[in-house]
């Protein structure tokens, strides 16, 4: 079998057994705490919790089987977060950072014992692996580690039953486990459950003690190839555990495990070679690229540990890591995963960035990587056919990323060579190298790994540190928020706000709190915005007690108070908490900041239809005057694209939709709803939808319909960061005044050209027409001028030794002419010695020329300029035949050259 057939035996199998088959979830992961999609399972979380129906026919768009039933590949990433191999990838051979996860699922049908059987019997009937080989583990808490749930009796009972009918002996063949082999977590919260794990004996004898003792040892020579996970559990974040309403089934196989083991093994018959994943050809396009370019060849050699290797195996780590990384920065972007700075794009940015040092290893020219893209879509294209639709914009991004990458590697390497040399790379070198250089700290690691030194990983983090708190200390808002945190005294209830629906209501004065200079009025309900999710504070008045104090901001303290921050005034002393007060927002500017917002969000939906959805929103301000959108984008927005994007959004204005804004549970919010990883967010979520095409949880305040909006114009792009773009645009009143002002630009132009606005493009294209002829006009006349004062200077020559000489001042324009109108002097002299001056400016210039027999005769214009030019108070020189100088002194012009 070919590795595609083996997924395709795998698929058809439970097909036949009434799963409906589903296609690959992205890599981009619904559930806001997740890195990247690192199960099977995940895009089926809202089906085991109960918040969704199964209807997995209905939302993957594929003929049904069952809805109770599902099976997959799923592209998975396991490279940070609960479940991290990265550090394994390229040392041993059946780790990757992207692999292929098969699976079968039951929504509260079928359990262990379909389950279990169904899988025995792909395995050993339909693939012929020896039965002797395999081993199940079976799930036994460690009640001393507080280990949830009990023994899996039941599980064990069908493995005992399965062995024994096979002839072998279950208390060889079944191997107990605890909570940290055979309980399986997607996270640290989420559904879960005790699993029960198939290995699979690779020594070469079937030896089954011998086997035994291998099952989880961390052993190339005995892996586990595949999970069934019995759901049972919600982890709460409290870490305790929920039963849930239905069982479930969640399996998972290693893909390249099974295909490379199947490869191998030549068929699971001959267990003399050493396994690897790598030996499934779905690398072999990886590998014949990585071999074309750098002229090495892979042996398959696996180092025993990680200093010193020797030259081979520092080869066959590079190909197994080029060939591994490829494919997953492929897949992540292709998901819309961009390389960047923080979280998950961190990570992806930090798996290129390994890869393309590897490259180096290898000898490969800069700009290698961007050629590995080809490879993984051939080999994955037709089961990912988002790879093959996105994979020029794959190829792009990485290009960008190796281009700012290789500028900084050679000198960072250099700087590692040289703090390497100290014995020890200490925190502060890891932090320069990571902060100026671009090297994340495992990629030093690695580097200093492989020299047998250590990184000082605590003085990096305690640099890291210090480099946060010059960020907050930038920024004044969060000092306040320290100010007022720890107070024992103050009521720390968060404030209702009542500003989506009234911006005037009645409150209670329940704090006032000074820092600084400053005065923050705390009331128990406020209509005020407090500033959030990139959106300003509301101004406005609060009228206490017949006080009227101005509010000038709003901001949200960590409790979730809003401070009102009141202008500075001697009234302020008469104020005292427990007072009533009417509290009136600023109505024109907080319309002003709607509009922003709202125009922010429509950007962004358009932003994705013209650029691709690997557009997520970076960073967002919106104020009264203007809206910033940074986002993820490779390259340089282009002027049409803009202006698509302008024409988008401001047609969705005039279309008037309505915005509506909701609650909703997490999980219960619409498909594709955009979340922002890195948010924290609660069980409930606010849904800002806008005309059922722009949804986006959102905690800000937006116009009511679109049409209010008014006008949208887009004032600016520009790139932030690597991989990140900002785009600046005016909604409302700025976007009508920007037009009005470029309208009387415009309209001052055209009264200049004579005419109406709408031919001012025609009159200037004439103008310029004519400027253009009227150059080529007076060009003509100054050589034609030239021509006669070279005439007239060389009429003036004086003859000496058979040579003739011309000295004096002119008048030109500028130093060119003054050197054509000495060359032209010459020729018309046919042999001897031309000296220029010419007042230019504040300056004077000059030129001389020698012929060939004036420099036979001891004559030079270099000499000649020299002494000239000394003599007007400045320096210069050349060549024998033609020089140029000058000096300050105008007025000794005429003297010196005796005109
Ligand atoms: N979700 C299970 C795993 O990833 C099948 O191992």
């Amino acid at each position: 079998m070919t590795s595609a057939e083996i997924r395709q035996s795998f698929l058809d199998f439970f097909a036949k057994q009434g799963h409906t088959l589903v296609p690959s979830s992205s890599l981009l992961p619904d559930s806001p705490g997740l890195l990247f999609t690192n199960a099977g399972m995940n895009q089926f979380v809202p089906i085991f919790l109960g918040d969704r129906a199964p209807d997995v026919s209905k939302w993957a768009g594929v003929k049904p089987a069952k809805d109770t039933r599902a099976a997959d590949t799923q592209k998975c990433i396991r490279a940070g977060g609960k479940h991290n191999d990265l550090e394994d990838v390229g040392f041993d051979t059946y780790h990757h950072t992207m692999f292929e996860m098969l699976g079968n699922w039951s929504f509260g049908d079928y359990f262990k014992k379909e389950s279990i059987r169904w899988g025995w019997e792909l395995i050993t009937k339909v693939w012929g692996i020896p039965a002797k080989r395999l081993f199940a583990t079976v799930y036994s808490p460690d009640k001393s580690k507080n280990d949830p749930s009990e023994f899996d009796q039941e599980a064990y009972d069908i493995w005992a039953e399965i062995f024994r009918a096979a002839g072998l002996d279950p208390a060889v063949h079944i191997v107990n486990g605890n909570k940290k082999d055979n309980f399986w977590m997607m996270g640290d919260t989420g559904p879960c459950g005790p699993c029960s794990e198939i290995h699979f004996n690779l020594l070469p004898s079937d030896d089954e003690a011998a086997g035994r003792k291998l099952v989880n040892a961390s052993s190339p020579r005995c892996i586990e190839i595949w999970n069934h996970v019995f759901i049972q559990f919600n982890a709460n974040a409290d870490g305790t555990f929920s039963p849930l309403a239905a069982k479930h089934v969640d399996t998972g196989m290693g893909f390249e495990r099974v295909a490379g083991i199947y490869a191998t093994t030549n068929g699971f018959k001959d267990f003399a070679k050493d396994p690897s994943n790598y030996a499934a050809d779905v690398f072999a396009p990886l590998f014949a690229k990585v071999a074309a370019l750098s002229g090495k060849t892979y042996t398959a050699t696996v180092p025993t540990k990680r200093e010193g290797l020797t030259e081979q195996e520092n080869i066959d780590v590079a190909f197994r890591v080029l060939a591994d990384h490829a494919r997953c920065v492929s897949c992540a972007i292709a998901d819309g995963i961009l390389p960047g700075n923080e979280g998950r794009n961190y990570v992806i940015r930090r798996i290129l960035r390994r890869g393309i040092l590897y490259g180096k290893k290898l000898g490969l020219q800069a700009g290698f990587f961007e050629q590995l893209v080809a490879p993984v879509v051939e080999s994955l294209g037709a089961v990912f056919p988002e790879l093959v639709q996105q994979q020029s914009i794959v190829q792009r991004v990485i290009r960008s990323e190796e281009e700012s990458f290789g500028r900084t590697l050679d000198r960072g390497l250099q700087i590692f060579g040289k703090a390497a040399s100290a014995g020890a790379i200490s925190g502060a070198s890891a932090f320069e190298l990571y902060d100026t250089y671009g090297f994340p700290l495992d990629m030093t690691q690695l580097l200093a790994t492989e020299r047998g030194l250590t990184v000082d990983a605590a003085g990096f983090e305690a640099e890291m540190e210090k480099q946060r708190e010059r960020g907050r200390a930038a920024q004044k808002k969060e000092i306040l928020v320290a100010a007022t945190e720890g107070d024992a005294a103050v009521d720390l209830k968060p404030t209702t706000f009542l500003g989506y629906a009234q911006t005037e209501a009645h409150a209670q004065l329940i704090e006032i709190i000074k820092a600084d200079k400053d005065t923050f009025l705390v009331f128990d309900r406020t209509p005020f915005y407090a500033e959030m999710g990139g959106q300003t504070g509301d101004t406005g008045t609060a009228l206490i007690n017949g006080t009227l104090v101005q509010i000038v901001d709003c901001v949200k303290d960590k409790a979730g108070r809003h401070l009102h921050k009141a202008a500075v005034s001697d009234q302020l002393s008469a104020l005292s908490s427990g007072a009533a007060a009417t509290l009136s927002v600023d109505l024109g500017r907080r319309r002003a900041i709607n509009r922003h917002h709202s125009a922010a969000h429509l950007i962004h939906w358009a932003l994705r239809k013209v650029l691709g959805t690997h557009v997520r929103q970076a960073g967002t301000s919106k104020t009264a005057d203007r809206m910033r959108f940074d986002f993820s984008h490779f390259e340089a927005v282009t002027h049409a694209q803009l202006l698509e994007v302008e024409q988008l959004v401001n047609g969705k204005v005039i279309d008037n939709a309505k915005v509506d804004t909701y609650e909703t549970e997490f999980d219960k919010k619409p498909e594709g709803t955009l979340a922002f990883f890195g948010d924290k967010y609660g069980k409930f979520v606010r849904v800002v939808d806008i005309g059922g095409y722009s949804r986006e949880l959102c905690g800000g305040t937006h116009v009511a319909t679109t049409g209010e909006i008014g006008l949208i114009k887009i004032v600016a792009e520009m790139a932030i960061a690597a991989g990140t773009r900002r785009i600046e645009a005016v909604a409302g009143q700025p976007a009508y005044e920007l037009v009005a002002t470029r309208e009387a630009a415009l309209a001052a132009v055209s009264a200049h050209l004579g005419g109406g606005a709408s031919d001012v493009v025609k009159k200037l294209e004439a103008l310029l027409a004519q400027q253009k002829e009227t150059e080529k006009q007076l060009k003509a006349f100054q050589q034609k001028a030239l021509a006669g004062l070279a005439d007239e200077l060389a009429a003036k020559a004086v003859a000496r030794d058979g040579l003739k000489f011309v000295s004096g001042v002119v008048a030109v324009s500028d130093q060119e002419v003054l050197r054509s109108l000495g060359s032209q002097v010459l020729a018309k002299l046919g042999e001897g010695v031309v000296q220029l001056g010419a007042a230019l400016g504040d300056k004077a210039s000059l030129v001389a020329f020698c012929s060939p027999a004036a420099i036979k005769a001891g004559h030079q214009a270099g000499k000649i300029i020299q002494n000239l030019s000394a003599q007007i108070g400045g320096k210069g020189g050349g060549k024998p035949d033609f020089a140029m100088g000058g000096g300050k002194d105008i007025a000794k012009l005429g003297a010196v050259l005796g005109g």
